[in-house]
């Protein structure tokens, strides 16, 4: 009997899910952080973007070019706000915090993804300075973050979402990048651990794994590495693939996830 079946009530998606949160993103100002923080802005978050400088890093091929990630949103229609940040920088991270709560109004989305990757090396070339500014940013930038964004949402009392950009690079090995796969799957493992630490207060933290997305970071060996053709996906990645899958973990919709990793890879992790 179709009666007796369990009724699916989900409501249909709202055109604006984010609207009422402020939404924090580090590496704000280039690549995957650009268009994850465009694309909260155009979902109704108010957003702090925080990043070593306000405009895209050299090299990069934006779309909006070299204005600035707040000027974009503004331009769009959307608040936004500007801090400069050094991740790995305690006093930084703790900086933001309290920039989102008293200029933006609270603190309810985190999404740590500043990060960097010093290009392919093997570890008898890779220096113990590229190990630990990778280790820096990619680790200890995501752990502060956590670490800020969970201490205000705890007082707040109001539950948060958190969302980590980790890499295929934590999940399977890729050739010749030992510091940074270790860094990711650190970011995994933080990820997976804090999930279970703050379900009770209605914290999630889930992770982000992309694959081969062009762009300032990745864009020097773009076309030049074999390992990119093993995408089963007839393209490689965009910023925006990463930045819905980024939209979806922050909102409500996602509210019965945490501890996750999505992969975002074209298939790359499936094979
Ligand atoms: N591009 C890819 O193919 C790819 C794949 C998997 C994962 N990722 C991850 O996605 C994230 C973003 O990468 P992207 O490709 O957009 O890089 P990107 O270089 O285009 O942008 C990174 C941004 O982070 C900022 N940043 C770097 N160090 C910082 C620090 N210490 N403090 C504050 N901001 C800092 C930079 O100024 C820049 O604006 C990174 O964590 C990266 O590891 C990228």
């Amino acid at each position: 009997m179709i009666e007796d079946l369990p009724r699916n009530t989900a409501e249909p998606r709202v055109a604006r899910p984010l609207e009422g949160k402020v939404a924090v993103v580090t590496g704000a100002s280039s690549g995957i952080g650009r268009a994850v923080a465009r694309r909260l802005a155009v979902e109704g978050a108010r957003v702090l973007a925080a990043d070593l400088r306000p405009h895209p890093r050299d090299g990069s091929h934006e779309d909006g070019g070299h204005a600035s990630t707040v000027d974009l949103i503004r331009a769009a229609g959307g608040e936004a706000a500007f801090v400069e940040t050094d991740v790995s920088r305690a006093s930084d991270m703790e900086a933001v915090a309290a920039t989102a709560a008293t200029e933006l109004g609270g603190l309810d989305i985190m999404v740590n993804n500043a990060g960097i990757w010093h290009g392919h090396r093997t570890i008898l070339d890779e220096t113990e300075a590229e190990f630990d500014s990778t280790i820096a940013t990619n680790v200890k930038g995501v752990w502060l973050g956590c670490k800020v964004a969970i201490g205000h949402m705890v007082r707040a009392g109001s539950g948060g979402s958190i969302v980590n950009v980790a890499s295929i690079a934590g999940m399977v090995g890729l050739k010749a990048e030992p510091a940074y796969s270790a860094s990711k799957g650190a970011v995994i493992g933080l990820t997976r651990q804090l999930a279970i630490d703050y379900a009770d207060e209605r914290i999630r933290v889930n992770a982000v794994s992309p694959g081969f997305v062009e762009t300032s970071l990745s864009r020097s060996v773009m076309g030049n590495n074999p390992e990119h053709d093993l995408t089963p996906w007839p393209r490689l990645g965009t910023v925006s693939d990463v930045a819905s899958a980024v939209a979806f973990l922050a909102s409500d919709e996602s509210e019965w996830m945490t501890g996750s990793v999505l992969a975002i890879d074209g298939g790359y992790t499936a094979r």
